[in-house]
């Protein structure tokens, strides 16, 4: 059955889970404990009622949103993933490829399947780089470096991995690094031969931007060690602001205290996040952390959001709530998943069709003019 076929993301995602063994599948579907934050994400998003107007002339819709200087022709982009080779080979390049096609950002992830450098290549102009800064403080220069040297126009920083988050399918799928070989693992490669061949046919998916660092970890503890500093603090903040010239985006952002503290530091914007509901349980849905967060930094950022993005509409509801723009990661992981670089396209042209949709049907054609007066109970 072809792709075109998927009427939604969630259509996508169902079909990933058909084609992808089970512990794969997890690493990327899932999230923090019992997931409540991950499923509040989404249920929030649904909570918000938008108030449509008609008589309004809708026949040219405009999604067309300029960001730190660049014209992007969606209001949306791709959120950073590490390891997206381990859920469908070559994801990495296929979708900084689509982002350049599409004319939207690419936000490469530290802790990809690629390196920085064939990424910033593939997205051509459209790719920002995210940071996680290292315990090590030669291995975040070095990365920095070699960020700037490929061509990045924004450093986009994580700031919400202080502990790693505890999920509790990748327990139960006894996921390891180094990887093992469990009798789990076994039967989700033999009811998924083609995933398995193809995986095989790609070779191991690792770590690339830190691939010699990681040759001797032997646990989880290791590579987390080399990958992110526990205590990142405001001081490191304040050292990658006076390091990198370019634009510098903090990730991971929910209370507006923090917010404010990353614009009297300097930084650009913000991207109101909460890892897709990976690393807390406990935690608020971002677009319930959203609207404090813009009556604390009035406009002096741009403020962007992602987790829980599954339908164009709910690109609309964080526009009218503050945000500047969004990213989203499953949507586009589930897309790959369902059909490699087919659906990958079919997941940006969902969220593309339901968001001129949804424009033309609440009476504002113009993405850049939607505002808090769409919400239901705004009146
Ligand atoms: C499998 C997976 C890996 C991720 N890896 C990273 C990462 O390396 N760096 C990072 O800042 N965020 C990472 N994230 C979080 C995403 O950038 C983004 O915040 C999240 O996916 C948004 O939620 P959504 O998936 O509901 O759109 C990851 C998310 C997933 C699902």
């Amino acid at each position: 059955m072809g792709v075109g076929r998927a009427a939604s993301i969630d259509d996508l995602r169902l079909r990933a889970r058909r084609r992808i063994p089970r512990f794969a599948f997890d690493l990327v579907d899932g999230g923090a404990e019992n997931e409540r934050n991950m499923r509040r994400n989404i249920e929030a998003f649904e909570e918000i009622e938008l108030m449509p107007r008609y008589m309004v002339d809708a026949s040219r819709i405009d999604t067309q949103v300029t960001l730190f200087g660049q014209r992007y022709d969606a209001p949306f982009g791709m959120a950073p993933i590490g390891m997206l080779n381990a859920f469908w080979p070559d994801a990495d390049l296929t979708l900084a490829k689509l982002c350049k096609q599409r004319n939207i950002p690419y936000v490469a992830s530290a802790a990809a399947s690629t390196s920085l450098e064939r990424l910033a290549k593939a997205a051509d102009g459209n790719g920002w780089f995210q940071l996680y800064v290292s315990g090590d403080a030669d291995v975040t220069e070095g990365l920095i470096a070699r960020a700037e040297a490929a061509g990045y126009s924004t450093l986009v920083v994580t700031a919400d991995v202080p502990a790693a988050g505890k999920r509790d399918r990748d327990i139960r799928n006894q996921l390891a690094v180094p990887f093992r070989i469990t009798p789990g693992v076994i039967a989700g490669l033999i009811a998924n031969p083609r995933w398995s061949l193809e995986t095989l046919r790609h070779g191991k998916p690792n770590i690339a931007n830190y691939a010699d660092l990681l040759q001797n970890a032997t646990s989880y503890a290791d590579v987390q060690k080399t990958l992110i500093k526990p205590g990142l603090t405001w001081d490191d903040l304040k050292r990658l602001r006076a390091r990198w010239q370019g634009t510098l985006l903090v990730k991971g952002i929910l209370h507006p205290q923090d917010a404010v503290m990353c614009a009297d530091l300097g930084c650009d914007g913000i991207i109101v996040s909460n890892h897709g509901g990976r690393q807390v349980a406990f935690g608020p849905p971002t677009i319930e952390a959203l609207p404090p967060i813009g009556d604390a930094v009035g406009g002096r950022i741009a403020l962007l959001l992602d987790s829980g993005i599954r339908r164009g509409a709910d690109i609309l509801r964080a526009k009218a709530l503050g945000a500047d723009f969004v990213l989203s990661g499953r949507a586009f992981a589930y897309g790959i998943g369902a059909a490699g670089p087919a659906g990958a396209d079919r997941a940006f042209e969902i969220l593309e069709l339901e968001l001129n949709r949804a424009l033309g049907q609440l009476g504002v054609p113009a993405f850049a003019s939607v505002e808090a007066s769409v919400l239901s109970r705004a009146g």
